[in-house]
């Protein structure tokens, strides 16, 4: 990425020979493609081609065994949240266009819809399950949305999930297929989180991978899926890079997005470059690649301990039950608030709007200095209350925080008792 961004460091004295060959040729090659070493250039509004068939490979690669190869014109590389700008804005014409949204929920999707002017519908991940849930549940949002003469034309499926950290099991996403093919909707698939995989009995599976192993029909389900360079062990964010992977979908849709696309004339070039890095990574023979696989694995077995950690100590805390952290990078627990607390929360809230969780973590925060994000900011079923919080901090510091969070709890279950 640097050496992309500043070609002059290669011909600078002893830069090159502290760099691994493979490195040096990459940035050279990114270069050449990218228009003779001129990156500010805008590039096609869907991402360069060269960075759409880096995607192309690395979808193959990871689908192994999938009977359609990915075509680089089916992929649209300009982040994660920029495709789920552009599909909500193509699908939803106004109220009479509904979204299913998974509950708890992440507010990019709520957000979007809003603005788009559709009607979010939601459906309730099933705590009880490992925040799986049952497509009888779906059904009923359908038939609901329907009642009320709006057409669902979206499913977001987000997984692993923000903020429940669930994975979900293949039958379970076989259903969601089945279910979106019977209803005519697009399933829009959420895989930012595809590399935070920590559950022992959880394996990820692209959703492309599940349709077009299915039989037919269902292997002719329409789905948009996403990924991102925030995540995984990757973890960089502010980039924005990232891509869309369009399967089963007709034509003039994809014309229409890419329509879509080119308001914005051009694709952003270090998204790209991101995207590309993290769907070519170093091989091995490549002289990078024992660094990179010792990072790689350093992170993400880091992260895999501190799920673990973190569920553990979490659920050794009277009145917090939490499901285990299978994947992406958050717990959501939930907290047993006593109903002398929950109705002093209902007084105050007279005053001042604040949900009895968010009160929780306000109070939290003051007495601990511990930021969490409470459950109602990511809605739930009602009467439960939860928080989210994340795996990302080091250990040292989770375990302060597990430990300010029990000192705290155990005394407003002691004075609301
Ligand atoms: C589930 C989910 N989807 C999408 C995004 C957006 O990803 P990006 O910031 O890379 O666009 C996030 C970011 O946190 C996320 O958690």
């Amino acid at each position: 990425m640097a050496l992309v961004d500043a070609p002059m460091l290669m011909a600078l004295d002893g830069v090159v020979a502290q760099l691994p060959t493979d490195v040096v040729a990459r940035a050279k090659t990114y270069l050449r493609l990218s228009g003779n070493g001129k990156t500010g250039a805008y590039s096609d509004p869907a991402g360069h081609l060269w960075v759409r068939e880096a995607i192309a490979s690395f979808i193959a690669r990871r689908d192994e065994d999938s009977t359609v190869a990915p075509d680089p014109q089916h992929i649209i590389a300009d982040g994660a949240t920029n495709a789920v700008r552009i599909i909500m804005q193509l699908l939803i014409a106004g109220p009479s266009d509904g979204v299913l949204i998974p509950i708890p929920q992440f507010p990019l999707f709520t957000a979007l819809i809003s603005l788009c002017g559709g009607t979010v519908a939601p459906y309730y991940l099933d705590e009880s399950v490992r925040w799986g849930f049952n497509v009888q549940n779906l059904e009923m949002s359908v038939q609901k949305l329907k009642d009320d003469g709006v057409t669902p034309r979206i499913m977001v499926v987000i997984n692993p999930g923000n903020p429940t950290g669930q994975v979900f099991t293949r039958d379970t996403m076989e259903d969601v297929v089945r279910f979106c093919h019977e209803h005519n909707i697009i399933l829009l698939a959420d895989e930012v989180y595809q590399d935070n995989i920590y559950g022992a009995d959880r394996v990820f599976h692209s959703f492309r991978k599940v349709i077009l192993s299915m039989p037919s029909p269902y292997n002719t389900t329409s789905c948009i899926s996403l990924h991102s360079t925030s995540k995984g062990a990757v973890g960089e964010c502010s980039r924005r890079g990232g891509y869309m992977e369009l399967l089963n979908i007709a034509p003039n849709q994809r014309a229409q997005m890419l329509k879509l696309c080119s308001i914005n004339l051009s694709s952003n070039f270090n998204g790209q470059v991101m995207t590309a890095l993290m769907c070519s990574p170093p091989v091995e023979g490549d002289e990078s690649y024992p660094l990179f696989r010792k990072e790689y694995d350093f992170i993400l077995s880091g992260l895999k301990e501190r799920a673990e950690l973190l569920t553990k100590e979490l659920n050794s805390i009277e009145g917090i039950s939490c499901n285990s952290v299978d994947g992406a990078m958050y717990a959501f627990p939930q907290i047993y608030l006593p109903p002398k607390y929950v109705a002093r929360c209902a007084a105050l809230a007279q005053e001042e709007e604040v949900a009895a969780d968010a009160r929780w973590a306000l109070e939290l925060l003051e007495a601990t200095g511990v930021v969490v994000v409470p459950g109602s900011g990511f809605l739930q079923q009602q009467g439960t209350f939860h928080f989210r919080t994340t795996i990302l901090p080091p250990q040292d510091q989770m375990m302060a925080m597990t430990s300010a969070i029990r000192a705290f709890h155990t005394k407003i279950m002691e004075s609301y008792a």
